[in-house]
């Protein structure tokens, strides 16, 4: 009986790059999807990019372009680097979506019909320049205990101290600079306390699946739980205030879900459109007592928000719970945590432009477990370990057989070779087809439990047991006795089987390898099934080179490019644009004499009738500017309020046509576009330039 089940991997972030971290989880998880698909289950995963939240506005706002345009690339990164690493989506979707409105909305509806929801006052930080409450994220000053400057909101990285934002000293916001006032403001909260009962038998429960129980969580994961469960639920605050990108509460104007809310909702949406676009039935995945089963994948620093928050609201909203939650530990890369300045914070596409992703999908497979354990990408053992097994063991078999069976038997595999029990050491043959055949079982087990380490450690074991009997066999010898050519063509045709079926459980770790093999072998895409039924007097292509060595220096190649990334994290393109000469020398003190501030823009207006004019209201400390920039075409009035930048405040007003203009806001540009300057976070208006 086919089983039906919808998988998903945790939503990643809109506002940075794919990288090797992230496809810890999404290998881990298109291992498991395309095994059940391989296996003949109803199976589908979804994944969307998490798309709201205050960083993403911000960022998009220091980059002067709309938080959509911002998402829209992000989703289009995100897919090229899956695609590239052939993880394999059925639907790739946007927390940012109509379905995920709908459902956000719908939930908390019901959530507080039922009494879940609760409201009340609290203080927060606020920015009164930028208008907007501060996270505690974007609140910096001084540590309460140890003093040391620029720390953030909730802790110190000197002296690891945690602490509340109002008790840092000297605070200012890291995103104006201005000094935090504290505020009041109406806030929703999910009442998590109320869902203990619930929560601590869900947490510890198993369901049944596939005729075996299966707990609902990790023994890890479901320890941490109790620690929570001691140290007490608290009301989970869902609303933050605008300004805000995010949906907007039904019925609370101003007020928006926190990004978390609509988050893990975004796997729903992500999957009502699938089943739209092919005609499922969504319902029937998502209703009470559904029969299908429901995955998610994430990684053991979020396991808070989906085994306590995630299923008390779907609980309480009326729908399924998740029957299982698979949580991984990190990536390190060569032992410690990925890093920017040593060049191993290696991001999905620098890894692609060097390295052939089925390495990593192997190596990753080989090295993971059903736990929570960190998972090392020791780059050494990387490239010796892909070699070893996969081209000098694996990939190594067809291609000692295969040139035989082109150009002794034209291509075509023997028809009765297990048959013929006459054929001297036919006992070891049918002794390895046993093996082989019979690992079946064993390694399905495997991958269902996410076992993969386990599983490849089989698959090479049995590897090596074949690789014995081509040394033993020598069929290189036999051919050089044409008495031997039956003797050949029976050894190298178990040879091509033997390989087959390796491959046929290799195919949910190695899928681009495993479809090269089928056209190779002229055979349908392998079922797991096909390994119990060998291939007889069949026509095989020439074999081609299937799999290159990794060549380490393109190992060191990639880590140096992702040193340089920091350096410059926007890549030197080449400019399209002409490069004016650089003008006469100046001295030191010709270019005192021009006094530029730092500027935070508090307004910018369209100028009516003039359609190149922006009019700017300037903050530089002690005073007010007003200036005419001409930066209409590049940027939105909307989009330039609450930007810091640079002006020369100096220059001798000018009077024109709308009025007078009291100085000039610095732009980069000429033909090859317009981009007005921005200082470093951290700096404060009025600041002088130099
Ligand atoms: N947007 C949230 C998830 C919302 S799910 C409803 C988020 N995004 S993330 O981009 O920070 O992380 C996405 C996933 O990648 C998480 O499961 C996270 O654990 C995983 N990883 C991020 N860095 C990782 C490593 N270095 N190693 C392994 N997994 C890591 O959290
Ligand atoms: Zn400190």
């Amino acid at each position: 009986m086919p089983r039906k089940i919808l998988v998903t991997s945790a939503l990643p972030y809109a506002n940075g790059a794919i990288h090797l971290g992230h496809m810890v989880e999404h290998i881990q998880t298109d291992i498991w999807v395309r095994f059940q698909k391989q296996r003949g289950h109803i199976c589908h995963s979804v994944c969307a990019d998490d798309t709201h939240g205050a960083p993403i506005m911000l960022r998009a706002e220091k980059l002067g372009i709309t938080p959509e345009s911002l998402i829209a690339q992000s989703q289009r990164d995100h897919m090229r680097d899956f695609a590239g690493f052939h993880v394999s989506y059925d639907n790739y979707y946007s927390t940012n979506s109509p379905e995920n409105k709908q459902f956000a909305g719908e939930i908390y509806k019901k959530l507080k019909a039922d009494g879940k929801i609760a409201n009340r006052s609290i203080s927060q930080l606020y920015d009164p320049q930028k208008n907007m409450f501060l996270a505690d994220r974007f609140v910096k000053g001084e540590c309460p205990k140890c003093a040391a400057k620029d720390q953030y909101g909730d802790n110190c990285e000197v002296c690891s101290a945690t602490y509340s934002p109002t008790e840092l000293k000297n605070a200012y916001s890291a995103i104006s600079g201005a000094t935090p006032e504290l505020r009041e403001s109406e806030h929703y909260f999910f009442k998590l306390g109320d869902c203990e009962e619930f929560l601590k038998v869900w947490t510890k429960e198993s369901t049944l699946v596939d005729g075996k129980q299966r707990p609902r969580l990790q023994a890890e994961a479901s320890n941490k739980m109790q620690e929570w469960f001691e140290a007490g639920l608290s009301d989970w605050d869902i609303s933050r205030d605008a300004p805000y990108f995010g949906f907007e509460i039904p019925d609370a104007p101003g007020k928006y879900f926190y990004v978390w809310l609509d988050a893990p909702v975004g796997y729903m949406a992500s999957h009502k459109n699938l089943c739209d676009r092919l005609g499922l039935d969504f319902d029937s995945y998502w209703k009470k007592d559904s029969d299908a089963e429901l995955y998610h994948f994430i990684g053991k620093d979020i396991l808070y928000f989906h085994a306590l928050f995630w299923p008390a609201m779907l609980e309480y909203a009326g729908y399924r719970t998740p029957t299982a939650i698979n949580a991984h530990g990190f990536l390190t890369v060569d032992g410690a945590k990925m890093s920017k300045s040593r060049g191993t914070f290696i991001t999905a596409e620098s890894y692609l432009k060097h390295l052939n992703p089925e390495w990593l999908r192997y190596y990753f497979a080989a090295k993971l477990g059903s736990g929570v354990d960190d998972l090392d990408l020791n780059l050494e053992d990387f490239s010796a370990r892909v070699n070893s097994d996969l081209i000098g063991k694996y990939v190594n078999i067809a291609s000692r057989a295969a040139g035989f069976i082109s150009k002794r038997f034209e291509g075509r595999l023997h028809d009765g070779i297990f048959t013929a029990s006459d054929y001297p050491l036919m006992d070891r043959i049918i002794a390895l087809q046993r093996q082989l055949q019979g690992a079946g079982d064993k390694l399905a087990a495997l991958f269902e439990a996410r076992e993969y380490g386990r599983a490849i450690r089989e698959i090479m074991a049995l590897t090596d047991e074949v690789n014995q009997y081509v040394d033993s066999m020598k069929p290189w010898a036999m051919a050089k006795d044409p008495e031997q050519s039956l003797h050949l063509h029976v050894v190298c045709s178990f040879l091509i089987n033997a390989f087959r079926i390796l491959t046929i459980y290799l195919k949910p770790v190695l899928p681009k390898l495993a479809a090269d093999v089928e056209q190779f072998l002229n055979v349908a895409p392998f079922t797991w099934n096909d390994a119990q039924v060998l291939l007889l007097d069949h026509t095989i292509e020439t074999y081609q080179h299937l799999m290159t060595r990794i060549d380490p220096k393109d190992i060191a190649a990639m880590v140096e490019e992702n040193k340089q990334n920091l350096e410059a994290t926007t890549p030197v393109a080449k400019p399209d644009y002409e490069i004016p000469p650089i003008t006469e020398t100046i001295s030191i003190d010709d270019f005192m004499k021009i006094d530029l501030r730092v500027a935070m823009i508090t307004e910018a207006k369209a100028v009516e009738g003039a359609d190149k004019l922006v009019s700017l209201t300037l903050d530089i400390g002690n005073e007010t500017r007003h200036v005419f920039a001409g930066i209409k075409a590049a940027y939105k009035p909307e989009e330039l309020q609450g930007r810091m930048t640079v002006m020369v405040a100096n220059l001798a007003p000018r009077k024109m046509k709308f009025g007078v203009s009291e100085g000039m806001v610095l732009a980069a540009g000429g033909d090859g576009g317009l981009y007005i300057l921005s200082p470093d976070t951290g700096a404060k208006p009025g600041m002088r330039v130099k």
